[in-house]
């Protein structure tokens, strides 16, 4: 069944839906102490149960009803995302879905082997997104918290490059007092290499990662150091609805970017979807509550019915949280906002 193009579905602020971010585990090899910290993520933390992930068949199921309301991009996410079992059967299959024009995966490029790079492109997937904070062994290992070493993120990244991944992205979150040092090194490593590094604004996603406002570094404080020592100069978007701002070295050594979700919020053309691990849809990031569509697939539900569901979801969306973020009164009622690794970001 052709499903590309079978519904044009829009939220209440006529916001179309055109990305998927699907996170396939909710575990990582890493203890990055904004996103997974120890004191949480360490010994009795109860990670999904093996039963209740979606399987991979389910994943590709929804995608299909996903696209038939206009999903074009689908991002495999985490946690860490090479974990999971099959990932190349999944990108198998979701390559073979109608309306699907791009596969990408954020990953921490631990596993990244030569082998794996090129068995993950000759499934399909055509983008690879990185993420590494820091490029000296010191501030890596502190931030991922469990001793692991930056050349190996280094080789998982030259590994994707030789198996044919030529538009990888670098994402490095900076927060004040961790790794503010390093944002000149990670800029100078990377430029002139083809590879566009994105510093991230540190965000209150989740609970656990103790986020205040004092930590954040400005995407315009981004911008002056870097430009000072490395003129860059602003671009166009390529697509509205682009997460990141686009620079460039005003002498050709490359673009860099920056996402800036709280400084200055991109909620007004934002398309994406979050699937989680266990099969709950989250219309926005900072979402609490997600709603349930493993439940309904595993009692037998049509296509039909759960395309249904899947439309009236996104149709009721209404989220824009980083517009908002500070105007929400937070109470002791509020429930605590899902946490990064079992939405992938
Ligand atoms: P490209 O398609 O390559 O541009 O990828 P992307 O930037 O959409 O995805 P990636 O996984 O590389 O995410 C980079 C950062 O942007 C992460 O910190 C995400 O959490 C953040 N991000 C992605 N989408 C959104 C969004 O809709 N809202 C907010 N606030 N942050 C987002
Ligand atoms: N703020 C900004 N980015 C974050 N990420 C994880 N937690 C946060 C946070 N609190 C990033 C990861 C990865 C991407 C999916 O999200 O570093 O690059
Ligand atoms: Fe793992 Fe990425 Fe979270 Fe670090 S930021 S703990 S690598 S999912
Ligand atoms: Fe989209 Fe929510 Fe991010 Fe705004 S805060 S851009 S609505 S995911």
């Amino acid at each position: 069944m052709n499903e590309a193009a079978k519904y044009q579905t829009t939220d209440t602020l006529d916001r179309s839906i055109r990305d998927l971010r699907v996170s396939v585990t909710d575990r990582c090899n890493f203890r990055c102490i904004y996103c997974m910290p120890r004191e949480i993520f360490g010994t009795g933390y109860k990670f999904v149960p093996r039963n209740d992930l979606l399987k991979l068949e389910e994943i590709a199921r929804i995608t299909r009803l996903f696209a038939g309301h206009g999903v074009r991009k689908v991002r495999i996410t985490g946690g860490e995302p090479m974990i999971r079992r099959n990932l190349e059967r999944l990108i198998e299959m979701l390559r073979d879905i109608d309306g699907v024009t791009d596969i990408s995966m954020t990953t921490n490029a631990s596993m990244l082997t030569l082998k794996r790079a090129q068995s993950l492109r000759a499934a399909g997937l055509n983008r690879i997104n990185i993420s590494l904070d820091a490029i000296d062994e010191q501030t890596f290992q502190r931030i991922n918290d469990v001793d692991f070493p930056v050349a190996k993120v280094l080789e998982g990244i030259d590994n994707a490059h030789a198996a044919g991944f030529d538009t990888m992205k670098v994402n490095a979150v900076i927060r004040r007092g961790y790794n503010e040092h390093s944002i000149l090194p990670l800029a100078q490593h990377f430029y002139g290499t083809g590879i566009v590094l994105r510093f991230i604004e540190f965000m209150d996603v989740g609970t656990t990662n103790k986020w205040n406002l004092e930590e954040v570094i400005s995407a315009a404080e981004l911008v002056e150091i870097i430009d000072k020592e490395m003129p860059i100069e602003s671009l166009q978007p390529n697509y509205s609805g682009e997460v990141a701002k686009r620079w460039r070295y005003s002498d050709g050594g490359g673009e860099v970017g920056f996402i800036t979700s709280v400084t200055q919020s991109f909620c007004g053309d934002c398309s994406r979807a979050r699937l989680s691990a266990v099969g709950k849809v989250y219309t926005c990031l900072f979402a609490a509550t997600g709603q349930d569509l493993r439940g309904m697939l595993r009692a037998g539900a049509s296509d039909e019915e759960l395309s249904r569901l899947i439309g009236r979801i996104w149709s009721q969306r209404e989220d824009r949280y980083s517009e908002l973020r500070g105007q929400i009164p937070v109470t002791t009622e509020t429930p605590p906002r899902v946490e990064m690794s079992h939405i992938g970001g």
